[in-house]
Order: C-alpha cells, then structure tokens, then sequence
C-alpha cells in the first residue's frame, strides 16, 4: 500500500510495513524538479552545449554508451550497508536522485518491489570490516554549523536535498567527515570539520528528520539474489569497482537523440532519467555539438563559467557577474568581526582571482583548502583533487597578470626599514587591521601580514593597495595616497612608488619581518619568590643601563647605572620582558604596573654652594663625574650598588620590608666616605610635596620617611625638589607606595 501526498515540488511516501507490527514510515523524496545543489545553477546564460557537455557528465551517459571516455566518478557502494539503512538504500531505489537513472522503471510493480527487495538485501550486507562507534553529537551546535560553514550556501535553506534519515547515525558523520570516500566524484566537498563538529551536524539534521528503525537484513539467499539482479540491471556499469570496457548501448553518433534516454516515455531497455526540460534540451545541444564540431579555443572563458557552476562555487563566490551570494542567503555568511565589513563575511570575489594570487597559492586552497581568513565561518570547501588542479590551471591561465611597476631607485636595506615603520602604528598603521603573526593593534583582524607576499602577486598588490576600492568598491580599506599624494610625506619623500615598494619589501620577509610597532603580543612575565631578581636591559625613560630588581615583598624598583638613581618604584608584578627577549631584543622591559612612579631624570646627588643653587641640569645618559663600580648581593640576592662621586665613595642599597599595615615598602641605606653639608641627594620632584610627622607626601603616589628631614627646594619649573644634606656618614629612606 503507498499512497503518495503530493507536496511542493516532493512528497511524502508513507510506507506501511510489518515489523513486529505496524510502523508508520514517513520518507521524503525528491520527485518534481530534480534538485541537485549544483546543476540547478548550470542554468542561466551559460552556452546550451556546454552546459549539456557537463550534464552528460554528471549524469554519466557515457558509462553505457561509450565507456572509455572519462566520467565523473558514482558513489562507493562498498560499505554502503554500514553508510545507509536498509529502508534509506530501499528509498534511494524507489526514487534515484537525478544523477542516478532508474534502471527498473520498465518492471511491472510486483517485480519491481521484488528486485528492490533483494537488492536492498544485498547492498545491506556490504558493510565495513570495522564500524565506527556512534558520538552523541549536540543538535544545536550542528543547527549553527550549518547556517554557518556555507551548506545552506549549495543545500538550500530546507532539509531535504541531505536525505539524512537514510543514514545510520555512525554512518552520517563517517560521511561528513570526509565526503570524497562515499563519493569520490567531490561534488559534495569536505568542509574539515572536526569528528565533534560532524557529530553535532548528524545529531541535528537526524533530529529534523529522525533515521527510520530498522534490522539490517543478514545472510540468507536474498543476498546472492540481489546481487544477480545488481548485474542484470547494469547497476555495475557504473558501480562497478573496475572500469567496465564494453559499451550496453549504442553510440551517439547515429543516434535518434528524442529518443532513448531522452525522450520523454523511455522504452524499458533504456534507463530513465529524471530530466527537465532544460536539462533535456542543453544534453541534444551536447550532442549535436559534439558529433560536429570539436572544442574551440576561445570559448575557454564560457567554459570555466560552466565549470564554476557544476562546482558551485558561485554559490558562495562571484565572477565577472556570475553567480555570487543570493540574497535570501546572505544573512547566513557571518563573521566573527562585523567591524571590517562585508569583505570579512562574504567570500572573496574570484573576478581576477588568477591575476591575484600565485599560481601555486591558487593551488593550494583549491586543492588543499588553504584557508586566511580565520574570522570568516563560511569555509572553504575542500573538492575533488584532480578536477581542482584542472580548475585552478584555468583560473591562473585566464586572468592576466597585472604587471608590476618599474623597480624605484631604493635600496634594499632602506627599502625595509621604511616598509617596517609604515606598517606600524605609526606609519600606514596596517596593523591596526592587518594581525603580525596572529597579532594586531586592535581587535580588527583582517587577512595575515606575514603571508600577504607568499599569496599575492606582487603587480596585483600595488595596485590594490593603491586604490583598493576600484577593486572592493565598500572596502574599510583605507586608501593611502588620495589624489597621488602620500598620508605620510615624511617617509620617503612621500614618494608613492617607493613607499609601495617598501610594503612589499618589508612584507616579503614574511614571518621573519621584524614585529610592527603597535603589535600587541604575549607578555613575558618575570616573576619573583623567595629571592630578589635582577634584569640589567632596558627600560623605558632610562636606557640601557637600568637594572631592574624584583622584591619578594612584592615592590619593585630599576636603577639607572648611568645616571646613578633611583629611576622607578612600583608594586604589584615585577616586569614583562618581551621587548628585551623577542625579536632583536632591543626593546624595553615594561614594569608591571600601571602606576609606576618615576623620579626626576639626569645625576640625583650634586655639590651646590647653598640650598638655593638651581639643581645641576644635565641630561647625559651617563652623569659627569660619576663612575659606577658595581654592586654587592645579601643573602636574599638583594642589590647594594656602589659608585664614586668625585672623592666621595657611596653604596646604595634597598631591602623590603612589609609595613604595619602590610603594604610592601624598600627601605634604602645610603652611605657616603666623605659626608658633606655641600652635597645633597635629591630624593623627588613634583608640584606637591608636603611634610607632615616626618613624612613627605610626594603627590598622592608616594611617602617618603627619611632618617633626617630634607629641604624642599621650591619649583623653577612646576616642580619642586626635596633634597637632603649628605652632611652624615649613612641616610635611611623608607619608600612607600600610596595604593
Ligand atoms: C545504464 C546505461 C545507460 C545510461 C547510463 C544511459 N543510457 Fe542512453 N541508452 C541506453 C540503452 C541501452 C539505449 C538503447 C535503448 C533501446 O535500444 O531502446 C540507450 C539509448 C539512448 C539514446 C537513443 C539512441 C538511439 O539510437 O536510439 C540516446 C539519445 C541516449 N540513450 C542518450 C543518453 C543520455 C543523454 C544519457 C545520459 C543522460 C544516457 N543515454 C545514459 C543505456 C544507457
Ligand atoms: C559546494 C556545495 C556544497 C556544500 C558547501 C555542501 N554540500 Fe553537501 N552536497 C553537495 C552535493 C553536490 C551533493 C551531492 C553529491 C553527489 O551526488 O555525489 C551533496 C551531498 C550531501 C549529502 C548526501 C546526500 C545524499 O543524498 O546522500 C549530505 C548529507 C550533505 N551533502 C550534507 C552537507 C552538509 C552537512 C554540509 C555543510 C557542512 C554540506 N553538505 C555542504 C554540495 C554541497
Ligand atoms: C548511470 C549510472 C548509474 C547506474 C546505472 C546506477 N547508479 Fe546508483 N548511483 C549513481 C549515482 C550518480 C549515484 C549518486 C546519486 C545520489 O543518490 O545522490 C548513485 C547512488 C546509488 C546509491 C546510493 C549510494 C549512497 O551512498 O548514497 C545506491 C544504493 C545505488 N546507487 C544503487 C544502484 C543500483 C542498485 C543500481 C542498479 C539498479 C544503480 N545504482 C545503477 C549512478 C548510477
Ligand atoms: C560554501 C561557500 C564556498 C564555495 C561553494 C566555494 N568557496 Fe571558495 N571560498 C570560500 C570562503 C569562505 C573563502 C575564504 C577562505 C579563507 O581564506 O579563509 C574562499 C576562498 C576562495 C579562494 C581564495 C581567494 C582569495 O582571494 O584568497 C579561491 C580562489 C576560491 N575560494 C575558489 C573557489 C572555487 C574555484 C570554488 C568552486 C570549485 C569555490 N571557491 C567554492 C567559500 C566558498
Ligand atoms: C581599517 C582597516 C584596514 C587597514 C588599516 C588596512 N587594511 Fe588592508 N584590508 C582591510 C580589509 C577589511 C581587507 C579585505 C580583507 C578580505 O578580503 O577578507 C583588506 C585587504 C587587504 C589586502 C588584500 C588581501 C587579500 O588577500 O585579499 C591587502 C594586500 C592589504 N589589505 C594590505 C594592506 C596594507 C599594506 C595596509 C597598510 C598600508 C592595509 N592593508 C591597511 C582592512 C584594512
């Protein structure tokens, strides 16, 4: 008993059958207009005969009629009982998809159940030697999955061109995980899902359309029955495992083409497809076409059109005009970066895409899905090896390359150190959108840095940078030399040309360039235990002769050797140390904190003939009459430095101590040979300095409790100074950081 429900463009069969009493089956197939994500788009303005050219390819005609010529590859059906259920194999018999003709069309209804039947039988028995164990995947991940990597993009929005509910489960995310097994023509790509991924996408469209219940069949004579009705039915001239040499139909050449296959009632020996009309009229077109005239030179660009559309690619990708996103696909394209624009969101478009790319980066995202785009969640497909290496031949073939310009006089080295400071911050600032090695200024991340020369070509690139929005009209792009004139005129001369040339300089060193500035990166943390560390590198506002040292009790201090004075205070973690580790390690160790108090620059101990003498102003990295001799360790690793000021031979040391109220403070000892009321430390500068119960208050950062009280000296220049008399042999500070 099948009565069929008519529904729009398919419909339901509902099937009665007894098992262990009565299920009600409902299984949906597709009848009216053949769908096939793909051949749908072979229409439109494409040539007719090159259109029927790839029809009677996907629908392998020449598999009877003329079987040495090359087609595209059926489906392995040598595990298909362990893919399929037996009442999914039964429906695909009953209802072949378009590519698959029905070969028992001609049987009268009862011989036709019948020869289903134990064909079901026997296809149910191949299984695979191991099978794989089911993984309870997560419907509504896999609901996002598919809006997200691009299968609505060639499935449609609706359920059905999947079929899911034929699969077993295990079998389903077998299939996904990679197609090409199952179906080694690629049609269906690999989409590089992970096997989590594949099982929430099982878990999700089996949701939608739960797997029919159902004992595969084993043993019996039914098998061997269904594999004798296999041969007869010349299911093996294309299921075949070996190539089948002889031809069970005769040759087009002097064919009747309205009739045969291709008229509209078949006779019974002829299989019958399910064609449209136009599909019908595009295979004659073919094949007039083909019996006349062999394959010309200059419809080459007509024919990759054609092939673009077999593939769908322009499902997801547009060309000269073709095909591209259709609106009511659109919102599926997401980004996880809606601030760069439609450009991080929609595919890129392959109009010129050979004159872009190098040939052998063209390659390897056809062949091999190399993907740059980490913020698009449409992916890449992944297609047939061989048809991809063809296609991308064609695409590189067809575009002309985009010439570079003339080389500018510019020499190499400048060349680079010009395209390193205009792809910083504070240059171009391309790494604001652009990452370094995964890494950009802001949270804007547009295509890599390091693998822009790798992939593009280099006239392609001058000229994209130069204008990008004659090649993405609505770019975020930015266009650095408006009207032929360069936003940063101060870099080689302004010059267009050469700054062009610089990028790509400097790009061209790929993941070797030296980082941008402005790039954000992994900080390297040192942190601090039982002992003091000391870093000796540089720091900012001191230089290279700073010595940084970290404090157990958790504050932390750089001395400049050179100018001989406490250079910075600061609690909480000691430093970041990537500046002085990464690249050519000539950057600066960056303090912990974002409250790190700085002293006044140039020498802190001076000579003055009275308290009003204006402090000596001298900004030499390393102070006149100073000379640094080093420094001595406690039992703690904590630094006591020593230094000699004309006769006078000082050491300065610090140690950590934590307050009463717990807070961490240093308390330094300075001691002097040759104390003087003449010489003087200057301990601080700033506009605020008050002195209340032997404590100075310096701003609201800082308190200072010396030994002896100092003289605030007051400000030339907005800031004060407080300083104190080396008049004794040893001077006490306790520093304390006001949180
Ligand atoms: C499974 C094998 C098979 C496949 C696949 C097949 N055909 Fe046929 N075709 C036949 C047989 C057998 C005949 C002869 C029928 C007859 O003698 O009545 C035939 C006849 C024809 C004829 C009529 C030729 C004549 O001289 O009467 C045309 C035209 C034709 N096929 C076109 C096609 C096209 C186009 C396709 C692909 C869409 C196709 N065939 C796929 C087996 C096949
Ligand atoms: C480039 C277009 C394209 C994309 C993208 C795509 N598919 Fe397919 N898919 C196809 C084609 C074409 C077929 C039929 C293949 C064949 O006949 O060999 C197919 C077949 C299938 C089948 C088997 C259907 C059957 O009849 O057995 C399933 C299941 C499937 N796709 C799921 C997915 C899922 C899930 C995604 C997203 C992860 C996806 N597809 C993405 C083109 C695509
Ligand atoms: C003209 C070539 C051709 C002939 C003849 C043919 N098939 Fe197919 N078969 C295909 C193609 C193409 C597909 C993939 C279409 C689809 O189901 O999406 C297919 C799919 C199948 C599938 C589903 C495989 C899967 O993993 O989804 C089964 C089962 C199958 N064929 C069995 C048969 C049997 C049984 C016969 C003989 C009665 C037969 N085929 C004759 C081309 C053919
Ligand atoms: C499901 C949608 C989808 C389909 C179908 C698809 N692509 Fe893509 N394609 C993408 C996405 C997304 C990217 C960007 C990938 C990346 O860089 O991370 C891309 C990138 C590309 C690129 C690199 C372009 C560049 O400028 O970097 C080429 C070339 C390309 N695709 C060609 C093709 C061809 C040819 C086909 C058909 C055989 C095809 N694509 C089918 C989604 C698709
Ligand atoms: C305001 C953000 C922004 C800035 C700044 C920026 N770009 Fe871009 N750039 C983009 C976006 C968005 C794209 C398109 C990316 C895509 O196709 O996915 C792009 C594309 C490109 C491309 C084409 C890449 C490709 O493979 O398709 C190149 C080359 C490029 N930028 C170079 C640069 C250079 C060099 C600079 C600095 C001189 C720079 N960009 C500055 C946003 C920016």
């Amino acid at each position: 008993m099948i009565p069929l429900l008519k529904g729009e463009g398919f419909c339901y069969l509902i099937v009665m059958r007894r098992l262990l009493g009565f299920y009600l089956l409902i299984v949906p197939i597709a009848l009216a207009e053949p769908r096939l994500a793909g051949l749908s788009r072979l229409h439109g303005d494409l040539p007719q005969a090159l259109v029927g050219q790839a029809l009677l390819n996907e629908l392998h005609c020449h598999r009877c009629h003329d079987p040495e010529e090359a087609s595209v590859p059926t489906p392995d059906l040598s595990e298909v009982g362990s893919r399929l259920h037996a009442e999914g194999i039964r429906a695909r018999l009953e209802h072949p998809a378009i590519t698959m003709p029905d070969p028992l069309h001609a049987l009268s209804e009862e011989e036709r159940a019948a020869t289903i039947t134990s064909l079901v039988h026997y296809l149910s028995s191949l299984r695979a030697s191991e099978e794989a164990t089911p993984l309870e995947g997560d419907p509504a991940r896999g609901a996002l999955l598919r809006q997200q990597v691009g299968c609505t993009a060639c499935h449609g929005p609706t359920n059905e061109s999947f079929r899911a509910a034929h699969y077993q489960p295990e079998g389903l995310t077998t299939f996904l995980l990679d197609p090409h097994q199952a179906r080694p023509a690629g049609r269906m790509p690999s989409l590089q899902l992970t096997l989590r991924e594949a099982a929430d996408l099982t878990a999700h469209l089996q949701e939608l359309r739960p797997p029919a219940a159902s004992a595969p069949p084993r043993g019996g004579k039914g098998i061997e029955a269904g594999r004798l009705a296999f041969e007869r039915h010349r299911c093996a001239q294309c299921h075949s495992q070996e190539p089948i040499w002889e031809a069970t139909a005769p040759s087009w050449r002097s064919a009747d083409l309205e009739s045969g296959c291709l008229s509209v009632t078949p006779p019974a020996a002829s299989p019958r497809y399910t064609l449209a009309p136009w599909q019908r009229e595009a295979l004659v077109a073919a094949l007039k076409e083909s019996a006349s005239t062999p394959a010309r030179k200059d419809d080459a660009p007509e024919r990759l059109h054609t092939h673009l559309a077999q593939w769908n690619c322009v499902a997801c990708h547009e060309r000269d005009g073709l095909g591209g996103v259709m609106p009511d696909h659109d919102p599926q394209f997401t980004s996880t970066n809606l601030n760069l624009g439609d450009q991080a969101r929609l595919p890129p478009t392959l109009t010129g895409v050979g004159a872009k790319l190098h040939p052998s980066w063209l390659r390897k995202v056809l062949v091999e899905g190399a993907s740059v785009r980490p913020y698009m969640h449409t992916r890449m497909p992944v297609f047939a090896r061989g048809p991809m290496e063809t296609l991308s031949e064609s695409l590189s073939q067809q575009d002309a390359v985009l010439e570079p310009f003339p080389q500018p006089q510019i020499e190499e080295r400048e060349a680079r150190e010009a395209g390193h400071a205009l792809v910083g911050e504070k240059g171009f600032g391309c790494i604001a959108c652009h990452p370094y090695k995964g890494r950009s200024a802001t949270t804007l991340a547009a295509v890599e840095l390091t693998s822009m020369t790798a992939r593009l070509q280099k006239g392609w690139f001058q000229q994209y940078v130069r204008e990008p929005s004659r090649f993405q009209p609505l770019t975020i792009m930015p266009s650095y030399w408006p009207n032929g004139q360069s936003t940063r005129p101060e870099i080689l001369g302004g010059d267009p040309d050469k700054q062009i040339e610089a990028l790509w300089n400097y790009l061209s060193r790929g993941r070797e360039a030296r980082p941008p500035q402005g790039v954000r990166r992994d900080p390297i943390l040192l942190h601090v235990a039982e002992e003091a560390v000391m870093l000796r590198r540089q720091y900012p506002g001191v230089g290279k002769r700073g010595i940084g040292v970290g404090y157990p009790a958790g504050i932390h201090l750089v001395f400049d050797a050179g100018q001989l004075r406490l250079a910075a205070l600061w609690t909480g973690e000691f430093v970041d140390a990537s500046g002085a580790f990464r690249g050519q390690g000539s950057g600066n160790v960056q303090p912990r904190s974002r409250q790190v108090v700085s002293f006044p620059t140039g020498p802190a101990i001076a000579r003055l003939t009275s308290p009003e003498e204006a402090w000596p102003d001298n900004e030499a990295k390393k102070a006149p009459g100073f000379q640094f001799q080093g420094y001595d360790l406690d039992a703690k690793r904590r630094p006591t430095f020593r230094y000699q000021f004309g006769d006078s031979a000082f050491t300065d040391g610090f140690v950590d101590q934590l307050s009463d109220a717990g807070e961490p403070t240093l308390v330094r000892t300075l001691t002097v040979s040759q104390p003087s009321a003449a010489l003087y430390l200057r301990v601080a500068a700033h506009a605020s300095i008050t002195f209340t119960d032997g404590q100075y208050r310096i701003g609201d950062q800082l308190t200072l409790t010396p030994s002896r009280p100092g003289i605030i000296q007051p400000a030339a220049d907005e800031k004060s100074i407080l300083m104190i008399p080396l008049s004794k042999a040893t001077l006490t500070i306790v520093y304390e950081i006001t949180p």
